[in-house]
């Protein structure tokens, strides 16, 4: 019901602001160790570093104590096998620090983010960057909001943001993943060059983009188009973790999940995006990215 949506809302708001001031405190720890304490996952640029591992265990442990018989899933708990069932129970779905090269490197877009699932749905969705103080949030059917620097809530999208009639006009978000595979990432690239080249000057079904951007967190992407600064978000292959609390926010700021038609989806976590097997991607107010020339393979 409303009201206890209103409840989750607080009691994730909170534990997310808590959940920051550790990934602060350990963005402190990191610049003083340099290298120390970051981990390769499956490549050399797919980082872990022990903040993930104890933002995740304090966010777990708040929620066994609050929410006990709901699901839980994390990206690192998955990542060392602790895999939660997909089921239509309500479920956290969690990053503890979506962002992790940033974090690394001190790059200032690295945030924790917090999606709610219920029948596979996000319903609630909770995405802080502890450096910006900024604080997104999204409730099925009550809205986007952004809380920067502890003021007062503004709705989302910010005014401002307009509608826009072609992709030609539009701020991209792309991404390059930690996947580098060259199958991966010829795709990836084709797509970026067809929607940052100029289609009179050579680059085949290329659209040229005002200009494509890459915050380096999926979760600030979602939530950028949700606040009206970027139009549009593709990337080929997140995990559900990623997207969970992005989707939610972005839906209820007036944003569109889709796929492709080879590959549709319609922002529901399922077991293809929790196993991190399907593309995403999600559109602002720009026109449909089947027609945009990027390319939709599946991974
Ligand atoms: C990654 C970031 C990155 C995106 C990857 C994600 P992590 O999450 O969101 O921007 O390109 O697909 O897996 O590893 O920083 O939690």
């Amino acid at each position: 019901t409303p009201s206890d949506l209103r409840d989750l809302l607080r009691f994730t708001t909170t534990l997310a602001r808590k959940a920051g001031n550790l990934i602060l405190e350990g963005s402190e720890a990191i610049s003083k160790a340099s290298a120390s304490g970051v981990n390769e996952k499956k490549n050399s640029v797919d980082l872990v570093t022990e903040y993930d591992v104890k933002v995740e265990e304090l966010v777990k442990q708040e929620i066994k104590d609050g929410y006990p018989n709901w699901g839980f899933i994390g990206e690192e708990s998955y990542s060392s096998g602790a895999r939660h069932p997909l089921t239509d129970e309500p479920t956290f779905c969690v990053d503890p620090i979506d962002g992790t090269t940033n974090f690394v490197h001190g790059f200032p877009f690295a945030c924790i983010s917090i999606g709610i699932i219920d029948q596979k749905k996000p319903v609630l969705g909770v995405v802080y960057n502890p450096f910006l103080d900024h604080l997104y949030t999204g409730v099925k059917g009550q809205g986007s909001y952004l809380i920067r620097n502890g003021g007062t809530a503004q709705k989302l999208p910010l005014t401002g943001a307009r509608p826009l009639p072609s992709l030609s006009q539009a701020l991209v978000a792309i991404e390059w993943g930690s996947d580098r595979k060259a199958s991966i990432l010829t795709k990836k690239s084709d797509s970026f060059l067809r929607l940052a080249g100029d289609p009179d000057n050579g680059i085949e079904k290329g659209r040229m983009a005002h200009s494509l951007r890459s915050m380096g967190s999926a979760a600030l992407n979602f939530a950028m188009v949700a606040q009206g600064g970027l139009d549009m978000y593709w990337e080929i292959g997140c995990w559900a973790w990623d997207v969970c609390a992005g989707v939610i926010i972005a839906q209820e700021a007036g944003g569109f999940v889709t796929g492709s038609k080879d590959c549709p989806h319609d922002g529901n976590i399922t077991e293809e995006i929790l196993t991190g097997r399907k593309y995403l991607v999600i559109r602002g107010i720009a026109d449909t990215p089947n027609e945009s020339g990027i390319d939709a393979q599946k991974r």
